[in-house]
């Protein structure tokens, strides 16, 4: 099984760049599924009904989400009609939405889950436990699962991949926006990198105006966070392949593409 993931595309500039680069990438690697985390997809803040359509409409599957999922209202409208849309399954339960998803992948499925970590971000349910849990489950109905696991710290992100050995076939983590050069495959086969980075504005922080953040860091007052929605742009993403009967890695590859560094995927 091939899987494309793409990390956080955040704002206007993100979905332009995903919308330039995923046909390209597409004939390169030829994944049968794609899935994108799009927490700051809206603006920089959560998602839309328009938005997830789009997204959907770009050739995405699965889209994933994080600490931002709830940050455009609009969400509550649409997120219990959305079931390509996963937010972090360790919210308290009742919350809307759901944790994670079954698809179909040719004669194959995928389970795609997505958790959120603890460390300098909100306090919800311990996300080890939760996975521990859902994994049972998916793996009654299929070896392939992925992992979108959102979160701050890399040692955070490495505990709960390793954790993980071998009951997973992927933690990939997104949050920080910022690609790490540390792609493997542990010991068990479960593919893991600490961050597979964001899609959106190459000259910014984090996706974000630089100038207000700069502002912020030395001044220290509130600032708003706009979204630089012109300019260069970077991608980000990782490229999987699943043994077919296992459900193990056997490969990961970074993709990372900007002004600087130029794939071949023309
Ligand atoms: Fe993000
Ligand atoms: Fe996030």
């Amino acid at each position: 099984m091939r899987i494309l993931f793409i990390g956080d595309i955040v704002g206007g500039i993100g979905r332009e760049s995903v919308r330039e680069l995923l046909p390209k990438l597409k004939r390169k690697y030829k994944p049968q599924i794609t899935i994108a985390n799009a927490e700051n997809s809206a603006h920089g803040k959560g998602i839309t009904e328009k938005i997830y359509k789009e997204l959907l409409a770009l050739g995405i599957d699965v889209i994933t989400m994080g600490n931002h999922t709830w940050d455009n209202k609009d969400i509550f409208n649409f997120i219990h009609q959305a079931p390509k849309l996963v937010r972090p399954a360790n919210f308290p339960k009742g919350v809307a939405g759901q944790g994670f998803t079954i698809i179909n992948v040719n004669h194959q499925k995928l389970a795609v889950i997505n958790l959120q970590g603890r460390v300098f971000m909100a306090n919800l349910d311990d996300p080890f436990t939760v996975g521990e849990q859902l994994i049972k489950e998916c793996r009654n109905i299929t070896p392939h699962i992925f992992i979108d696991f959102h979160a701050e710290t890399t040692s955070e992100k490495q505990a709960f991949a390793w954790s993980m050995d071998g009951l997973v076939s992927a933690v990939i983590g997104t949050h920080t926006h910022v690609q790490t050069n540390d792609a493997r495959i542990l010991p068990q086969g479960t593919a893991f990198m600490s961050d597979v980075g964001m899609t959106g504005a190459y000259d910014s922080v984090l996706g974000f105006r630089k100038e207000a953040i700069i502002t912020k860091f030395k001044n220290q007052l509130p600032a708003r966070h706009e979204v630089t929605d012109s300019g260069r742009k970077l991608f980000s993403a990782c490229f999987l392949e699943l043994d077919d009967t296992t459900g193990k890695a056997r490969k990961i590859e970074n993709i990372l593409i900007n002004e600087d560094r130029k794939l071949d995927i023309e």
